[in-house]
């Protein structure tokens, strides 16, 4: 009835939530203790600590004192921080050396503040509290220049400012648009950009909790429906620093695989054996680079994790090795659900050895998803994660690296679209129910699967794709924005999300190119892709019963320009590649709003259709069909047309035309950018590395790329290089030094060119001291010179 008119009907007058608000009231007591300040109000205990220099934790228990459970987020302990306190007769102090704590006495209100005196986080006419059913909140002001980023997976625009969040991950095949609020990830994160600076929140309460910022004009508030108020405020002060602090205390992704940055192909599904390899040998015959394809659900025997349909399937090994022989990955999916089948061994060990969920009297949950009645793995304990990371042998015998985990919110095909929120999960003997527990199912099934594949590829690096997954999922997983629709509005609304995302700590995201559900049309796919080959993940999936979706399924012109993407894909992998290494470092993302390198300029609050890779390239992708124009919203600085080397000045709109085989694409003055080769797949080692230098006038440019095994973890003991570019400009002499800094690890190519763009006439040039003569192409005024990088 709610999907007709009915929902308005004048007497359905909508419940109103009549929520309660008890303020925690007076300080009465506050003592120092080796945890932090503790302090008791009228209603509630309040703690204070200093996780780290820039990062403080407030935990408010309205019943008791606050509890020091560990979290499923954090993966940092609190560092030993010095803490001056000083009470006065009204408020007291407390201050580390780069954030501190003002907390008001009468009543209870805390405020936090950067070293240089800055107010970040005020509590006003409300602060603290809870409700009559114990449901812990807290209302913070609002400042009219407040713009919020982050929350995770949200459908909408990028600055989520005007909107209310609720966090409790769902299985959401209806289209999503703007009023789509919980879907698959549930990250209670998000970023406070205000005149420049940034400050970060993190509320680490994994019950169902809510955001709002909508209802009043200058407050807004954080609560969940249990548990206690526990948060910590990051004190930036960019919003890069911001995101390095909350990846300190969650985490950050691993080096990815090389191929897993490249294209995928997926469908829903490659049903046979036969159809995966007259696909592989389309891609072949074509001659478009793809890395991995992907196996949905009909591999397996009715739909039974572990298991493989050995009709459709007769050879699943010598499939996998086939294909990896012409450098293609095949990656299975994995969802939780296990058949309840009483003659199959999953099933079997899981109910011997007690690995399902079960109600507190001791009995199974069983769920109806994919192969019909199901149990559920009880990820939150040790004992089932090592059980089940041990069962993807199965999948590691074939020689299969990457794991598709899906429906792990967990889906359920019933009403509540989830598990009873009464089961008990057993949490390593901390027995919590599935009604606090459900946001972080996804990520524990992430953590037991990565895990799990880790310690069976024999040091290579796993690859994993998750649907769902909470505040720390970077750490094992990318992530896929689930079931989204071939509609214009879903490649625009895609650009925002992955946005968040990157700016929620997970750097490495996309959605479904050309769209999941429904059917996708030419235009669309060439749009799609050529916004696809710029996101972090890159794979084209659509849903059964909809219209093929392969590169060629729409004519010649529409897998040329699809085929040129992919291939674009390639050609600035060792960028990409760069950019997860940054990630992988810092917490900050590859594909990145406006406003994480521009905070300070007020156009990039709410850039929704544009973004950045790193702090050089702006991608404007064309958004609506029939369109081959578009405005585009330039930072200051010079930009150079990636096409047509073309200079705009920085700091306005342009208007771009873009025809159909065009994304718009600016390459920032002042960069470099390294260009690969296009190649079938990242199994093809590189032989040429192209470093285009964009620098206009006097200065310098530099950079400098990195380079491992890309398939090992070898890294983390150092086995990589750096290969550094600098160039400097001055009158009529351009000098280009080009060096590998660490010698960990030798790069495949030893050619290279150096392409400057438009330098002047009668420039002249050196490379390592030497005079070299350039050869200048009439086209775009560039020169290029040639060089062999010495390995040391
Ligand atoms: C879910 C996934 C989708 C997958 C399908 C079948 O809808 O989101 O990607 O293809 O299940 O497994």
């Amino acid at each position: 009835m709610l999907d007709t008119s009915f929902a308005i009907h004048p007497g359905n007058k909508a419940k109103l939530l009549n929520s309660t608000y008890t303020d925690i009231g007076k300080l009465l007591k506050a003592e120092k203790k080796e945890t932090g300040f503790l302090f008791q109000s009228e209603f509630g205990f309040v703690r204070v600590s200093f996780y780290t220099e820039d990062t403080v934790r407030v935990t408010m228990n309205p019943a008791g004192y606050p509890s020091f459970d560990s979290s499923f987020a954090l993966i940092k302990e609190p560092e030993n921080i010095n803490v001056k306190m000083t009470d006065e007769e009204d408020k007291m102090m407390l201050a580390a050396s780069r954030i501190s704590v003002a907390i008001q006495k009468n009543p209870f209100r805390i405020s936090v503040y950067r070293e240089d005196g800055t107010l970040l986080v005020a509590e006003g006419a409300r602060g603290m509290g809870f409700n009559e059913k114990k449901e812990v909140i807290c209302y913070k002001e609002m400042d009219p220049e407040d713009h919020f980023y982050g929350f995770g997976e949200k459908s909408g625009f990028l600055n989520k400012r005007g909107e209310k969040m609720t966090m409790w991950n769902t299985d959401v095949y209806a289209p999503h648009n703007p009023e789509t609020d919980s879907l698959y990830q549930s990250i209670p994160f998000f970023t406070t950009l205000r005149n420049g600076k940034a400050h970060g929140i993190f509320f680490d309460n994994t019950f169902k909790s809510a955001f709002d910022l909508k209802t009043d004009e200058d407050s807004y508030s954080f609560g969940a429906e249990g548990g206690q108020l526990d948060y910590y405020v990051m004190a930036g002060p960019t919003p890069k620093e911001v995101l390095q602090q909350y990846t300190e205390l969650t985490g950050r992704m691993n080096m990815p695989p090389k191929w897993a940055i490249g294209y995928h192909q997926s469908r829903y599904s490659y049903e046979t054996e036969a159809e995966v390899r007259a696909l592989v040998q389309s891609f072949q015959e074509k001659g478009i680079p793809v890395d991995a394809i992907y196996l949905d659900i009909h591999y397996m025997d009715g739909y039974r994790v572990f298991t493989f349909d050995h009709e459709r399937f007769p050879n699943p090994k010598k499939l996998v090795q086939d294909l990896l022989e012409m450098g293609i990955r095949v990656v299975p999916i994995v969802d939780p659900g296990v058949k309840e089948d009483p003659e199959y061994k999953t099933y079997q060990e899981g109910t011997w050895d007690d690995h399902f969920c079960k109600y507190i009297e001791g009995h199974p949950y069983f769920g109806e998803v994919w192969p019909g009645n199901s149990a559920f793995p009880d990820f939150t304990n040790t004992k089932t994660r090592e059980w089940w990371g041990q069962n993807h042998k199965f999948y590691s015998d074939l020689g299969i690296h990457g794991i598709w985990n899906d429906m792990n919110e967990p889906a359920v095909f019933n009403e509540t679209k989830t598990m009873d929120v009464k089961v008990m999960h057993g949490n390593d003997g901390n027995p919590k129910t599935h009604r606090e527990l459900h946001n972080v199912y996804g990520l524990l099934m992430g953590e037991s699967t990565y895990n799990g594949m880790k310690k069976l590829i024999g040091g290579d690096r796993p690859f994993l794709l998750t649907r769902a997954g909470y505040a720390g999922v970077q750490r094992y997983a990318s992530v896929w924005t689930g079931d989204n629709r071939s509609f214009w509005e879903h490649l625009a609304m895609s650009l925002p999300m992955v946005m968040n995302l990157g700016v929620s700590g997970v750097p490495f995201a996309g959605p479904d190119v050309g769209g999941f559900a429904h059917d996708t049309t030419g235009e669309l796919l060439i749009r799609w892709t050529q916004a696809g080959a710029f996101t972090p993940y890159f794979r084209n999936h659509s849903a059964i019963g909809t219209v093929r979706q392969e590169p060629w399924a729409f004519g010649e012109k529409v897998e040329s320009i699809t085929k040129k993407y992919i291939e674009l894909r390639y050609v600035w992998m060792p960028f990409m590649y760069n950019l997860f290494r940054e990630a992988h470092l810092t917490g900050v993302p590859v594909m990145r709003p406006l406003f994480l390198e521009y905070p300070e300029d007020p156009s990039t609050m709410n850039v929704s259709d544009q973004f950045l890779l790193g702090d050089s390239v702006l991608i404007a992708p064309i958004l609506a069909p029939g369109t081959t124009h578009r405005a585009v919203y330039l930072p200051h600085g010079k930009w150079h047309d990636y096409w047509t080397d073309t200079v705009y000045e920085g700091g306005q709109h342009v208007l771009i035309k873009a025809e159909l085989d065009v994304l718009p694409i600016f390459v920032k003055d002042g960069s470099i950018l390294p260009h690969g080769t296009v190649k079938p797949n990242s199994a093809i080692k590189e032989t040429k590395m192209t470093f285009h230098v964009y620098a206009e006038l006097d200065g310098s440019a530099e950079y400098s790329l990195y380079e491992d095994d890309a398939k090992t973890f070898a890294y983390e003991d150092d086995h990589f290089a750096e290969i550094n570019i600098n160039c400097s400009f001055s009158k009529n002499l351009i000098k280009i030094e080009l060096n590998q800094e660490s010698s960990g690890y030798t790069p495949d190519w030893t050619e290279y060119e150096v392409v400057i763009h438009h330098p002047a006439p009668e420039t002249e040039f050196k490379l390592n001291g030497q005079t070299v003569k350039g050869n200048r192409l009439n086209v775009n005024d560039t020169v290029i010179i040639k060089g062999t990088l010495q390995h040391d």
